[in-house]
């Protein structure tokens, strides 16, 4: 009997993508398209149960191998980085880092040094290193586009999908910091274990992922 495979999918955006991706390949995912509150679904017809999960939280549950597979974006991988196999570049979730300021603004007119807000702050932090430049990082949790509005940062570096959030607050994206989409992450012990398993459900993500 073949080995029952545990995801961890990104609650959100990504699990509505995730879940047509399944669909696609044929599995039945009416519990996971109907979670009430229930935080982890078995799918009826194929060996695989999902668990609905935050993005960082996705990473945590494959690292410590209490899940097999993940779902995350990245945005995400980039920041926390960690030990696992990153397998397959799943297509959707499309976006990417910039670093935006005020429009009008020119970020590097100044030798002082910059101030750059961010609730990606090792992103931010390694984009200024390959620079070779000094920056003050400003955590921020969410609505980033304020803090230079505010005046607390002279510049962001946040996701921009269409761009309209930024347009709407006054500020320009001036450069890319890294280009993102969703990805298939596995465990690095249950690569080995439950190798077969593994290399099918791949496979199948993979055959089925154009359009989606
Ligand atoms: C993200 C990001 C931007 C916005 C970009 O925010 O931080 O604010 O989406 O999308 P756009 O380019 O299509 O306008 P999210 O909705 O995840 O919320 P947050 O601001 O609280 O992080």
């Amino acid at each position: 009997m073949s080995q029952r495979l545990r995801i961890a999918l990104t609650k959100g955006r990504l699990q509505d993508k995730s879940v047509e991706l399944f669909e696609k390949m044929g599995l039945d995912c009416t519990p996971i398209r109907h979670p009430g509150r229930r935080l982890i679904h078995s799918v009826p017809n194929y060996p695989l149960d999902a668990v609905l999960a935050k993005a960082p939280d996705v990473i945590t549950y494959v690292e410590h191998g209490v899940c097999d597979l993940g779902i995350v974006g990245k945005d995400t991988i980039l920041e926390k980085g960690g030990a696992f196999y990153e397998v397959l570049d799943l297509g959707f979730g499309r976006c990417r880092f910039a670093l935006a300021v005020k429009e009008g603004t020119d970020f590097y007119a100044t030798y002082k040094t910059r101030r750059v807000a961010s609730k990606y702050p090792a992103v931010t932090r390694a984009f200024f290193e390959r620079k070779g430049m000094d920056v003050d990082i400003i955590k921020i949790e969410g609505s980033v586009e304020l803090a230079p509005i505010l005046g607390l940062a002279d510049g962001i570096v946040d996701i921009v999908e269409t761009g309209a959030t930024l347009k709407e607050n006054g500020l320009t994206p001036i450069e890319d910091v890294a280009q993102v989409s969703a990805r298939l992450i596995v465990n690095t012990a249950s690569m080995k274990l439950h190798k077969q398993e593994i290399l099918d459900f791949i496979q199948q993500c993979q055959a089925n992922l154009s359009g989606t």
